[in-house]
């Protein structure tokens, strides 16, 4: 994939749509991590964490009885045994080492259900920083555990309330949006996902590409045709997609990245600009932004990173998208046939992939690689909701 224009664009997409109190914050964080990741002892440092703290390189699980039910080959690169159950960690870890390189003593982050805050607080943690968490007030509700993770490891977690919000992802990024106005000195915002004002959307890419590049040099050494027939991923803001997508994107790989039908930015948003960057957002007729709805709250976000619309115009990547219960009925199918619980967000990429065995859109006997972005151990409440 590219690297974006010197405005921080992808096509028409992206950019950096900031109050002027930000503008030099957002330029100082593109100035250091242009340096850092041309710096060999950065990268050296941050490998050895991945490596040593995170657990990678994470396997490539091949499904032989999922396959057997699908007709089709399924491989799953496993990010849900990466530390923290997420991919999330590979960004954070990233960005925090390029705050303690900033001299800044503090992450700021947003989150929705807790993933990304707790990935967060545990970088900070690990280096030492102090770290606050801005997180809706219907989330703060609903995600205790996850809440009292993040106290334990030393963040503290503030509740965002809005008089017209429900209390979600979008509140909570506005949350940390103007705290940051405050505290560029000393504060770096570590924004979750490929999205935010430039260098956010390419820095988070380049940060989980180590997905893609690994499971590249994984299918290389797996499969006769060194790459496999499709490759797919969920989308929530994009980001272990657009990691995933990274290492196929100069191959002649099929790319799919998974929506959920309520929050599905990239097909059905139109172009706007929110939380200081241009994309897809999921508007009213006056242009509002609407709330997204989906049973992952990963998914749960009415914007889509600039990079991926960009992918769908020039037609390289598509990005179907699959209901609430095509997801659940994907997560039950591999739980059973493979052991593996997935996370709900997880489940909508395995969703399509069912879909698509089942209408011959895949062809039987091609090769399928799937992100399993995160483990469903987090969503286990959520599951029993809805299955019973
Ligand atoms: C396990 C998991 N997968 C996927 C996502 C969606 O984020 P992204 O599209 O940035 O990968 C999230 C977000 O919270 C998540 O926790």
């Amino acid at each position: 994939m590219r690297d974006p224009d010197a405005a921080g664009r992808f096509g028409k997409f992206g950019g950096r749509y900031l109050p002027e109190a930000l503008v030099p914050a957002a330029r100082a964080v593109e100035v250091a991590f242009r340096e850092a990741w041309a710096d060999a002892s950065f990268t050296a440092e941050y490998r050895r964490l991945l490596a040593t703290y995170v657990g990678r390189p994470t396997p490539l699980t091949e499904c032989a009885r999922l396959s057997e039910a699908l007709g089709v080959r399924v491989l799953l690169k496993r990010e849900d045994l990466a530390h923290t159950g997420s991919h999330k960690i590979n960004n954070v870890l990233g960005q925090a080492l390029l705050a303690q390189r900033m001299g800044k003593r503090k992450l700021i982050a947003e989150t929705g259900a807790g993933q990304h805050g707790v990935a967060t607080a545990t970088a900070a943690a690990l280096l030492g920083l102090a770290c606050t968490v801005y997180m809706g007030h219907t989330d703060v509700r609903r995600q205790q555990v996850n809440v009292f993770r993040m106290e334990l490891l030393g963040a503290e977690v503030v509740p965002v309330t809005s008089a017209n919000g429900v209390g979600t992802l979008k509140e909570a990024t506005n949350g940390a949006l103007r705290a940051w106005v405050n505290e560029t000195e000393h504060a770096h915002y570590c924004i979750g996902s490929v999205m935010g004002p430039h260098p956010y959307p390419w820095m988070v890419r380049e940060f989980q590409r180590v997905i893609g590049d690994e499971a590249r040099a994984q299918c290389a050494e797996r499969l006769p045709g060194a790459v496999p027939d499709v490759v797919v991923a969920c989308v929530g803001g994009g980001s272990n997609a657009a990691g995933t997508f990274a290492g196929f994107v100069d191959t002649p790989a099929r790319l799919v990245g998974v929506e959920a039908a309520g929050g599905s930015a990239v097909d059905k948003g139109r172009p706007g600009v929110l939380h200081g960057f241009m994309s897809h957002f999921l508007q009213d007729d006056d242009s509002q932004v609407l709330e997204a709805h989906s049973i992952s709250a990963g998914l749960d976000y009415p914007g889509v990173g600039p990079e991926h619309v960009h992918l769908a115009e020039t037609g390289r990547v598509r990005y179907p998208s699959v209901t609430d219960e095509q997801a659940l009925h994907a997560l039950k199918l591999v739980t059973r046939t493979e052991g593996i619980l997935p996370a709900l967000e997880s489940a909508h990429a395995l969703a399509w992939v069912v879909d698509a065995a089942a209408t011959g859109e895949l062809a039987a006997g091609s090769t399928v690689l799937v992100t399993l972005s995160g483990r469903g151990d987090k969503d286990v409440q959520q599951i029993r909701e809805h299955v019973g």
